[in-house]
């Protein structure tokens, strides 16, 4: 079947409608693909808030917050950036509000605020009250008050489909998609004057990890595969430090801006000893970091000493019930734990790709280091990278990001769809879509995607996540090419048409190959330590060397080319990052 939009967004979590709404506003006919019924769109799950200088609390500043993503990034951040960022997310917040968003309130009626990670007044020197938050349910509400205005504005959606493949013209310009309808198995194509890309991110390389099951990194592999399109920055993989012990499941750091401390297994609040200034509310990597470093040094909670022990029980119960809800609901449910009276086990887990689909500050997807935009493309979220996170992301940024580069994104799709027409697409359009799945229907030999699926994640976990070297990476290089040989034979038993769940399975874990290929490609090559990527070969940062941002193309199986970025600077010098 064959559909047309004006503007055609992939992707329906906080930054897919955030685009599709400011496209549809502009009057572009919008259609939005999903793999899912768009309220169950993975930022459901952001709990804890979005970071705005409302100053509802005590005084605050844009450019507070602006100073704290480009420190908390390590300096990687794009400056001009981040200075649009903080200035509009000020607005975008009070836009949600106005469209019904229910925030917590002060008792003087203003949206309530809470501290977080790495947020902080006066350049550093004391924590911020800057996230703007309905209970521990923040995304979940972003999700669904976008998604009303969405229905309002008659946007049409296309749920539970598949993207498989863009088209582009022979000069380069996307002009349309290729995608599966699960529930029939038929092959749609939608031809777009402008595509926007706002898909997530690929957590589920990672054996533990935050992210849900279809954080599968598909759009990114997608354009990668295509060899001309470049992703920016994959070595820096954010792991959040509370995740519950063994399963991954967020616990927000929303928790220690109520006033939750990490503990060891002797009860030591050990944040204090590697960061001092602002302790349990360090930025994430630094957290992570040490809360591996506790249990490597045998510090760590329970008869293994595998987990730190995050304790809430000197807090008001309250505080927990009102503030915190679902985080102590997941906490009694799956692990018996009630943190009123007993501290959470959590872990570090897999929870957010700074790098992705390279854009410029309009959301427009560039294919080189000159910032060429590959016309009709655009790209918002976490499956973007516009370098505002830089080597390391703040807690509530993701939030702030979707809403203010999804913004900036439909407008400028909208503005290219009102100056473009649309462009036939070629006949054998969903050719490379058919033949990759015949291939994975036709083979009969070798193993179901799980068993790869399962190696790739143990290994990544081992050999990639927060402390890599040399030697564990060349190793992970090895095998990712043993694992890619092996999906080469990947089989799918169900040979059916409908609901399909093992052909999507088996998709899904090719997009992760290559997604994790880029990752650990980049995080060989970049020999310094910044942000998430912790190198304990090479313990410093670098910035005579490594002041720059990767791009990586894919030239081959296990072959890539490395190109290079500047990193923008303008209000900021780089400097020695301590808390
Ligand atoms: O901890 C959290 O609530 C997560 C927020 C985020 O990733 O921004």
């Amino acid at each position: 079947m064959a559909h047309q939009h004006d503007v055609l967004v992939i992707g329906a979590g906080g930054s897919g409608l955030t685009a599709a709404l400011y496209a549809a506003r502009r009057g572009a006919n919008v259609g939005v693909i999903s793999k899912l019924y768009p309220t169950r769109s993975h930022t459901g799950a952001a709990q804890g808030g979005i970071g705005a200088a409302l100053g509802n609390v005590e005084e605050d500043h844009w450019e507070w917050h602006m100073f704290d993503t480009v420190k908390g990034g390590d300096y990687l951040t794009d400056q001009d950036v981040a200075e649009v960022f903080a200035r509009e997310v000020i607005e975008a917040v009070i836009d949600l509000e106005h469209m019904g968003l229910p925030f917590d309130r002060l008792p003087s009626g203003k949206i309530a605020q809470r501290r977080f990670g790495g947020h902080t007044r006066e350049y550093g020197k004391a924590p911020v009250h800057r996230a703007a938050h309905a209970a521990d349910r923040t995304g979940h509400m972003i999700l669904q008050t976008l998604y009303q205005q969405s229905v309002k504005h008659g946007i049409t959606f296309y749920n539970e489909f598949h993207v498989l493949d863009v088209i582009f013209t022979e000069d380069g310009r996307a002009i349309g998609v290729v995608a599966l309808e699960f529930a029939t198995g038929e092959i749609h194509t939608f031809q777009a004057k402008s595509i926007v890309i706002a898909s997530g991110g690929f957590g589920r390389m990672f054996k533990v990890t935050s992210n849900a099951f279809t954080l599968t990194g598909d759009m990114q592999a997608i354009l990668y595969r295509k060899g001309w399109i470049p992703l920016e920055d994959m070595e820096f993989y954010q792991f959040h430090p509370t995740g519950l012990y063994r399963l991954g499941i967020l616990v927000t750091e929303g928790a220690r801006g109520e006033g939750g401390i990490l503990r060891n297994a002797s009860g030591e609040r050990f944040m204090e000893r590697y960061a001092p200034t602002i302790k349990d509310l360090a930025p994430r990597d630094m957290v992570s970091r040490a809360m591996y470093l506790e249990i490597r040094e045998g510090r760590g909670c329970g008869p293994n000493k595998d987990y730190i022990c995050l304790d809430l029980t000197h807090l008001d119960p309250e505080i927990i019930e009102k503030k915190l809800p679902d985080i102590a609901e997941f906490s009694r449910t799956y692990l018996g734990v009630d943190p009123v009276k007993e501290p959470i086990p959590v872990v570090p887990t897999a929870h957010y790709a700074m790098g992705g689909i390279p854009t410029t500050i309009n959301g427009e997807v560039i294919k080189d280091e000159n910032n060429t935009p590959i016309p009709g493309l655009f790209a918002a979220g976490e499956s973007a990278c516009v370098s505002l996170h830089g080597a390391n992301r703040l807690g509530t940024n993701s939030l702030g990001e979707l809403v203010v580069f999804g913004r900036r994104a439909g407008i400028a799709a909208a503005r290219f769809a009102q100056r473009e027409t649309f462009i036939d697409l070629p006949p054998n359009a969903t050719e490379a879509a058919r033949e990759l799945i015949s291939r994975l229907k036709a083979n009969t030999m070798g193993e179901p995607a799980a068993a790869i699926r399962r190696d790739l994640q143990e290994t990544m976990m081992e050999n990639a996540s927060v402390f890599r070297t040399e030697e564990l990476l060349e190793k992970q290089i090895g095998i990712l090419k043993e694992l890619m040989d092996r999906y080469e034979r990947v089989v799918v038993q169900d040979k059916g048409d409908r609901y399909n769940a093992d052909l999507i399975d088996a998709i899904e874990l090719g997009f992760l190959l290559d997604d994790a290929e880029a990752l650990v490609h980049a995080a060989k090559n970049r020999k310094e330590s910044r942000g998430a990527h912790a190198r304990e070969d090479y313990p410093e940062r670098d910035d005579e060397n490594w002041l720059k941002h990767t791009l990586i193309y894919k030239r081959g199986k296990g072959e890539v080319e490395f190109r290079y970025k500047p990193v923008t600077i303008t209000k900021f010098q780089p400097k020695p990052r301590t808390y």
